[in-house]
């Protein structure tokens, strides 16, 4: 059965790790993560977009698909199905399809309107025993083919979305998704732990976990990360291992063609990815 975050995550902040949220795309993802979580014995978030909810065709399919694999994989870890940077429609529809966690991403709106909208999905959340993670400085990353550095967020403001109940908090601190740039400045721990400190004991999250040094992932942890979005590293393991695999003339050789082997590679390096990262992170052996 899908839990929501907020056991999970209030467990990780006070024991000093972090549960990795992996984004899905498809089958094969949702399968290497969920297996790589139950030979890990750690607990798991499954992180879906909009548009990779889209992708999916709905977010009726995914609830099926991954209720479907929790029974038929017997998968007995806690996993949360999260929405990722959801709309405030779109944590609606997610909410009402059945996932367990729900993001609202309200840091493009003026302060105001950010509390008045999360206020508002943070009570209906709770009422479906779902979970919410909001938003406070925007994620920066690429768009468009421009690079934007990640803005940094008002420990004030963080204080006021997480006083509004919710259960996780997302806070730019100079992060960002996708790959770094050569330039990049790092995480501002200043700002982290001013933001920890006035927001203590809440759960924060740390998106754009692809690339971040291993010290600074440590030290983001130990200053209250107790959630780290990875979805980059995952994709980018997963078109290196298929590249390799056709390069080599594999899918040219018998059957090599077919999609369950041509796939194969992809979905190994999915599940060493993942549980490099769950090493990382402290989570195994958590569950
Ligand atoms: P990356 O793609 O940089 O790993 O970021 C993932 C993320 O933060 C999803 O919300």
């Amino acid at each position: 059965m899908l839990v929501s975050v907020t056991e999970m995550l209030q467990k990780a902040r006070k024991e000093k790790y972090a549960v990795g949220q992996f984004n899905i795309n498809n089958l094969e993802w949702t399968k290497a993560i969920l297996l790589t979580a139950e030979e890990c014995k750690s607990p798991v978030i499954l992180g879906v977009s909009e548009g990779a909810g889209k992708y999916m065709t709905g977010y009726k399919t995914i609830v099926g698909m991954v209720n479907g694999m929790l029974e038929s994989l017997n998968i007995t870890v806690p996993v949360a199905l999260h929405l990722d940077h959801g709309s405030y429609d779109g944590a609606l529809a997610a909410m009402e399809a059945g996932f367990s966690s729900i993001m609202f991403d309200g840091s493009h709106y003026a302060i105001e309107e950010n509390v008045a909208k999360t206020t508002e999905l943070v009570n209906l959340a709770h009422s479906k025993g779902v979970s919410l993670e909001a938003e406070v400085g925007s994620i920066g990353g690429e768009e468009d083919g421009v690079v934007g550095a990640g803005e940094v967020a008002d420990p004030a403001e963080c204080k006021m979305i997480a006083d509004l109940g919710i259960d996780i908090l997302a806070a730019g601190i100079g992060n960002i998704h996708g790959k770094y740039p050569e330039n990049w400045q790092g995480l501002n721990f200043d700002v982290l732990a001013e933001i920890s400190e006035k927001t203590s004991p809440m759960p924060l999250v740390l998106h754009g976990g692809t690339g971040i040094p291993e010290e600074m992932i440590k030290k983001a942890i130990s200053l209250g990360v107790s959630k780290i979005n990875v979805n980059t590293e995952c994709q980018l393991s997963f078109a290196e291992a298929t590249r390799k695999y056709i390069e080599a003339g594999k899918d040219l050789e018998g059957k090599g063609f077919d999609p369950r082997k041509l796939l194969a590679p992809g979905f190994e390096a999915i599940k060493a990815t993942v549980k490099e990262k769950m090493e990382l992170f402290g989570s195994i052996g958590k569950a």
